[in-house]
């Protein structure tokens, strides 16, 4: 369901010192950009942060940053977050930002040296080729984030969707990733620690088994 637009969203980010206004403005600067020097964790399509906001709090040796492309949804993640850390400490290790992940190569340079991309519940549009090519994990995204993804770094990805993840397998392999990991009951696999995503909650409550991989970055094909 589409989130009613959020007025006071754009006010709020403007003011948050831990949303990135400019994104643009940091490519090739993110390792950089934190308090401590760190391995950065980047989640695609964040929504609200319900899992994010809890894993950066749990992990503060590992930098993280959240992308989403709308900001009222942005507006309720930066409440989750501030909430998260209420009354522990700073939110010191994530930075959140929206832009169009389509065009990521606009915000991401080879210098960005990103460890790990979480990919959870992305829209699984239809195969029909004009359509997947919009997924997150198409093999034309997946170029992109080789780019700035250091060798031997991985891509979690999960979804509800089994075209979606069953087309992905192929993605990955075509894109010079092993899958390292794959599961299609995450919930039974008992793969831990598991940071449970907003929209993982809502399907498994249905009973529908997440499906879940993790693709090891190879060097050069
Ligand atoms: C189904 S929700 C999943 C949210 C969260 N990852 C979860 O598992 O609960 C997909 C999210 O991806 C965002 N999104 C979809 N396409 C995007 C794109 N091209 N660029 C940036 N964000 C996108 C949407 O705004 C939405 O918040």
């Amino acid at each position: 369901m589409r989130m009613r637009v959020k007025k006071w969203a754009r006010p709020e980010l403007d003011e948050c010192p831990f949303y990135v206004k400019d994104p643009a403005e940091m490519r090739g600067k993110w390792n950089r950009a934190f308090e401590k020097n760190a391995p950065v964790h980047l989640e695609l399509g964040c929504g609200k942060g319900v899992s994010t906001c809890l894993m950066a709090l749990e992990n503060p040796e590992v930098n993280y940053i959240a992308v989403d492309i709308n900001t009222s949804i942005m507006g309720v993640c930066k409440r989750n977050a501030e909430n998260a850390y209420r009354g522990k400490r700073a939110v010191d290790n994530l930075l959140i930002t929206n832009f169009h992940i389509e065009y990521i190569w606009k915000f991401f340079a080879p210098e960005d040296v990103i460890d790990r991309i979480y990919i959870s519940f992305c829209n699984p549009w239809d195969k029909r080729p004009k359509q997947a090519k919009h997924r997150l994990t198409h093999t034309r995204q997946l170029s992109f984030y080789r780019e700035f993804l250091k060798d031997g770094g991985e891509i979690y990805f999960k979804t509800d969707d089994d075209t979606l993840f069953h087309d992905s397998l192929k993605y990955f392999e075509e894109s010079g990733f092993d899958i390292s990991y794959i599961t299609y009951d995450l919930h039974e696999s008992g793969f831990s620690p598991n940071y449970e995503t907003e929209h993982e909650r809502m399907f498994s409550s249905e009973g529908v088994p997440i499906k879940f991989l993790i693709a090891k970055k190879q060097p050069k094909i």
